[in-house]
């Protein structure tokens, strides 16, 4: 039994070369917005090791795995799913329904890379767009992430972390959690 407050990411898709920062930052924005996991197919498993590394050295949890089956991943999801594509209904029309429904199983959210096969959006309990406008994957993500938690996202603190960032005006400081106590 899955936990009910998971919030897991399938980066459906990846094409080498091409896909490599796009499927980084997709994990990246899962693991920075809220959501606890992402799934990746083996063509973008460089991402899923750089987002390991970020969340050795920023914090956690967040877990990062590679998968040669996401039609699996899709199958035995025991909880709701949504597909973020431009050709959805609107985020705004649906978050409230999704947050309700989020309240009692695990949520799953699918972005694609190329096309994405109708099977797709036949298991998905919502596809949504974030305007209907073609965008890009990291930019859905993010604005449904925030949605989904209602800014709440913004405030959480890592666990686990060995370094982080003290928040200036102006420079860039990054300390080790160590100094900072
Ligand atoms: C380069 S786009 C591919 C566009 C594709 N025609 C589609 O199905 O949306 C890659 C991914 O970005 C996401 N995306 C792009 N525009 C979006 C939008 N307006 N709303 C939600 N997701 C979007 C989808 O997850 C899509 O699979």
């Amino acid at each position: 039994m899955q936990d009910t407050s998971e919030v897991a990411v399938l980066r459906l898709g990846h094409r080498p070369g091409r896909d490599e920062r796009m499927t980084t930052h997709v994990g990246l924005t899962a693991r920075a917005l809220g959501a606890d996991r992402l799934f990746v197919e083996p063509a973008g498993a460089g991402a899923e090791e750089t987002v390991r590394e970020v969340t050795d050295r920023f914090g956690g949890p967040f877990e990062a795995e590679v998968t040669d089956s996401p039609e699996a991943v899709l199958r035995e999801w025991e909880g709701a799913i949504t597909h973020l594509t431009m050709y959805g209904l609107p985020v705004q029309d649906l978050e409230g329904e999704i947050r309700e429904a989020h309240r009692e199983k695990p949520l799953l959210i699918v972005v694609g890379a190329e096309k994405v096969p109708f099977s797709v959006y036949e298991r998905a309990d919502w596809n949504l767009g974030v305007t209907n406008q073609p965008h890009s994957e990291v930019a859905a993500l993010a604005v449904f992430l925030d949605r989904l938690f209602e800014g709440r996202e913004l405030d959480r603190e890592g666990e686990g972390a060995s370094r982080q960032v003290v928040p200036e005006a102006t420079g860039k400081t990054v300390e080790s959690v160590e100094e900072s106590r």
